[in-house]
């Protein structure tokens, strides 16, 4: 059996993952705001991970209350992330950078060192990347920033012998797609370029994404590098 520790689990992929986590027979703690699972597998930790202070704290109260006995693996899937402030560079808050900073780098790196003090080498952690972490888009500094500060993270730990990959899943039909096209062209000049995405159809579904991610991580010794992405 694995523990899944999985970072926005009320949603899109990380939601997608939970379930099949759990249909799998699975236990999942689903980190995020808001909670919409139910299962007697599926514990909520509901948190704000733009704030990680406290959270040590949360999961040290669930994880005692947890029999972990027959977990032989446990991973942390770093899903959670938001793509807001959206806009260039001069024009962007100060409360706004340190939001999208802390959510999408600091948070996955506070949980990697946490679940690894924890569970040393039953330790896996796949960090969810995109493509704008290899990629410059314009308006989209921050969201590119983290990643590639996540795609370098991960790097890292394996350069430490930890169990990790980066994942970066190609364009889903989420509500992350849903807030890039509110966006104005004048903070993202492509939106209406996403916006067409959706129109043809060319979205993939957080299920097939969450599928091929689970296949993976179900076969550890088919594992060969560090980066993986949807294409693979
Ligand atoms: N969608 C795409 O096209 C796409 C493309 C490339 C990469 N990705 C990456 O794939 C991952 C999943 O994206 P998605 O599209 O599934 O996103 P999504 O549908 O927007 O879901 C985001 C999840 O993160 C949680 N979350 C957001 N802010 C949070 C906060 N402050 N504290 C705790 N939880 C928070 C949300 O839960 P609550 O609201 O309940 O907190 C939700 O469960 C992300 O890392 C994203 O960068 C997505």
């Amino acid at each position: 059996m694995k523990l899944f520790i999985i970072t926005g689990a009320s949603g899109g992929l990380g939601l997608a993952l939970s379930e099949l986590a759990l249909s799998q027979g699975d236990l999942v703690i689903g980190l995020s705001r808001r909670s919409v699972l139910k299962h007697e597998n599926f514990y909520p930790l509901k948190h704000d991970l733009s704030r990680s202070i406290g959270l040590e704290k949360k999961l040290d109260q669930l994880l005692e209350k947890l029999n972990l006995r027959r977990v032989k693996s446990v991973h942390l899937i770093n899903n959670a992330a938001g793509i807001e402030p959206v806009g260039l560079v001069g024009k962007l808050s100060t409360e706004g950078i340190q939001h999208q900073l802390a959510l999408n780098l600091t948070a996955p790196m506070m949980l990697a060192n946490y679940v690894i003090k924890r569970f040393k080498s039953k330790a896996f952690i796949t960090n969810i990347i995109s493509g704008a972490a290899v990629k410059p888009i314009s308006g989209w500094s921050l969201y590119c920033s983290t990643k590639s500060g996540l795609r370098m993270f991960t790097e890292c730990l394996t350069s430490e012998g930890v169990k990790a990959i980066s994942f970066s899943p190609g364009i889903m039909d989420t509500s992350m797609q849903a807030t890039i096209r509110k966006q104005k062209p004048k903070d993202f000049d492509r939106v209406n370029e996403f916006k067409e995405y959706k129109d043809k159809d060319m979205l993939l579904s957080a299920d097939e994404v969450a599928t091929l991610l689970m296949s993976l991580l179900n076969a550890p010794d088919s594992i060969k590098k560090v980066h993986y992405s949807v294409n693979d």
